[in-house]
C-alpha cells in the first residue's frame, strides 16, 4: 500500500551557522570550569543549545528583509503603525505598547493596575511575572487544575485554570482585592501546556460576574491555538488565525514577549482594548522603556515583530514546529524515559524525580540531569527544580516544588530532527546508566536567583 509523504519543514535553509561538537574530556573540563552550571557556559562550547525557546528563533528571510526598512523615527515610525495593525487583525486589540522583553509589559501593566496586598490569579505565574506582583507587594496564586502535577497523566489542556478554584479565592479574598485575573498561553511553568477554549470562556464568564479584566500572558499564544485546533471539539474546521481571534476576543489585554512566538531575538508588548488604561500604560511606557510608539525597541525590530506575527499562524509552520516537540517525545516515550505527558508546544520536560530516584533532592537530581546531558552530548538543557525554585525566605530552607523538571525548550526554525535524533540517544544514553550519575552540592549559592550563578561539586568529589 502506498504511504503519505512525510511532513517536511516548509522552508529550505539559506543560511547556517556553524556549530561543533568537542570531545568528552573538552566538554568535562569546560563544565568543572563553569562551576557545573550549564549557565555559565559559553555557548560555543554547547553542541545543541536548548536552554530557552526564547529570543532563540531563525528569522526568515522575509524578516530580515525588514529589518532593512526601519524607520528609526522618535515618534510615528511606520513600523510602529504596521506592528499596530497586525496586532488588531490577529488580536483585536486597538491599543500597543512596544517593549524591550515580555517582563517589560507586565512590569507597566502592574505598576498601573497593582496595589499593595492585591492578589493575582493565573493559572501558572511564569518566574517574571510572579517576581513583577512580588514587586508590587502584591501575593501570586497559581489556580491551574490538579492533573497539571501529575507529569504521567496525558490530558488534552493541563493547562487549564479551575475555575471553582478562582470562585474560592474570590470569596475568600474578595473582588476588590482582585485587580486582575490571568491566564498564560501556553502553560510554560506547567510543562507548555495548552489551555482550552472552553476553559478561556469559563473564566471569562467568572471575570464577567465579579466585574474583573482578563489578560492573557500571550507568548506562544499560536501554539496553543494549534493545540485547540487539533485536540478541541468543533475547532478543526477554523483556521489558527480564527482561533486565535476567538481567544484574545474574551480578553482585556495581553502581555507578549515576542521572542517566543513572534519569531524575533528580541522585543515584546502590551496590548490593550480600553483606551484609558491605554493612556495611563502610555505614562510609565515613557518612564520605563521610551517613547510609546517605539517603547524600547527600534523600528526595525518592530518590523520583524510583524512579520513574524504573520509568519506564526501559518499552519504549514506550526505543524512542523509542535511535530518537531513530539518527534523528541515520542522518541523517549519509545525508551522509557519519564516525561511529562503529552509534550508541550515548545519543549519536552524530563522527570527527574523518576529518572533519578537514587539522588535525594536536596542534592538536586533535575540539575545533575542537565550536567550528565551536557557531558554526553553536548546538549544544553534548564532544571526547572529545586534550585530554581530557591528557599523559603522565613526558614531559609529549599522551597521544594512539587516536581523537579529538566526542560529541554526546542528554538524555533533552527534545529532539524537529526539534531534531535542526538538529543534523544544522548538521553536514553544517560537512562542506560543512570544509577552512576551522582548528585551535586553548592560550592556558592547567591541570596537570590540563585540559579543563574550557582557553582556546584559533585557530592562525593573532595
Ligand atoms: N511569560 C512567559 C510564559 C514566559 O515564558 C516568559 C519568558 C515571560 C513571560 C517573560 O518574557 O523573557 O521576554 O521578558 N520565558 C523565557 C523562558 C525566559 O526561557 O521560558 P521575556
Amino acid at each position: 500500500m502506498e504511504q503519505h509523504l512525510p511532513l517536511a519543514e516548509p522552508y529550505r535553509i539559506k543560511v547556517v551557522e556553524p556549530i561543533r561538537m568537542t570531545s568528552r574530556e573538552e566538554r568535562e573540563m569546560l563544565i568543572r570550569q563553569a562551576g557545573y552550571n550549564p549557565f555559565l557556559l559559553p555557548s560555543e562550547a554547547v553542541y545543541i543549545d536548548l536552554l530557552t525557546d526564547s529570543g532563540t528563533s531563525a528569522m526568515s528571510d522575509r524578516q530580515w528583509a525588514g529589518m532593512m526598512v526601519g524607520d528609526e523615527a522618535y515618534a510615528g515610525s511606520r513600523n510602529f503603525y504596521h506592528l499596530q495593525a497586525v496586532v488588531e487583525e490577529l488580536m483585536g486589540f486597538k491599543y500597543v505598547i512596544p517593549t524591550h522583553q515580555g517582563r517589560a509589559a507586565e512590569n507597566i501593566l502592574f505598576t498601573v493596575m497593582l496595589h499593595e496586598g492585591n492578589v493575582v490569579p493565573n493559572n501558572m505565574h511564569f518566574d517574571t511575572t510572579k517576581a513583577h506582583v512580588l514587586h508590587k507587594h502584591g501575593r501570586p496564586v497559581d489556580l491551574v487544575i490538579d492533573a497539571a502535577y501529575e507529569p504521567g497523566l496525558p490530558l488534552p489542556f493541563k493547562g487549564n485554570m479551575n475555575p471553582a478554584k478562582l470562585e474560592a479565592l474570590i470569596a475568600q479574598v474578595g473582588r476588590e482585592n482582585i485587580p486582575i485575573v490571568m491566564l498564560t498561553l501556553t502553560c510554560n511553568s506547567g510543562g507548555g501546556q495548552p489551555v482550552s477554549m472552553a476553559n478561556i470562556r469559563e473564566v471569562r464568564e467568572v471575570c464577567r460576574r465579579y466585574g474583573l479584566p482578563l489578560f492573557l500572558d500571550a507568548c506562544r499564544f499560536a501554539e496553543n491555538a494549534y493545540f485547540i485546533k487539533q485536540r478541541e471539539e468543533g475547532y478543526r474546521d477554523k483556521t489558527v488565525r480564527e482561533i486565535v481571534k476567538e481567544i484574545f476576543s474574551y480578553a482585556d489585554g495581553c502581555t507578549m514577549s515576542a521572542k517566543k512566538d513572534a519569531l524575533v531575538n528580541i522585543g515584546g508588548f502590551l496590548a490593550l482594548r480600553d483606551q484609558d488604561l491605554y493612556q495611563k500604560c502610555s505614562v510609565w511606557a515613557v518612564l520605563f522603556e521610551g517613547f510609546p510608539t517605539y517603547g524600547g525597541l527600534a523600528g526595525r525590530d518592530m518590523e520583524a515583530m510583524a512579520r513574524g506575527l504573520t509568519e506564526v499562524v501559518d499552519e504549514a509552520y506550526l505543524a512542523s514546529r509542535i511535530g518537531q516537540v513530539r518527534y523528541l517525545a515520542e522518541q523517549l516515550t519509545a525508551a522509557g524515559i519519564p516525561i511529562v505527558q503529552p509534550p508541550g508546544g515548545h519543549a519536552v520536560y524530563l522527570d527527574a524525580g523518576a529518572f533519578l530516584p537514587h539522588i535525594p533532592r536536596d542534592q538536586f537530581p533535575a540539575w545533575a540531569l542537565t550536567v550528565a546531558l551536557y557531558l554526553e552530548g553536548g546538549v544544553r538543557a534548564v532544571e526547572i527544580g529545586t534550585v530554581l525554585a530557591g528557599r523559603n525566605p522565613e526558614t531559609g530552607a529549599h522551597d521544594y516544588p512539587r516536581l523537579d523538571l529538566v526542560r529541554l525548550a526546542i528554538p524555533r526554525r533552527v534545529y532539524t530532527d537529526r539534531h534531535m535524533d542526538v538529543v534523544a540517544r544522548a538521553v536514553i544514553n544517560i537512562y542506560s546508566r543512570r544509577d552512576q550519575i551522582r548528585g551535586l552540592c553548592f560550592t556558592y549559592e547567591a541570596p537570590v536567583l540563585r540559579h543563574f550563578t550557582a557553582r556546584f561539586k559533585p557530592v562525593d568529589a573532595a
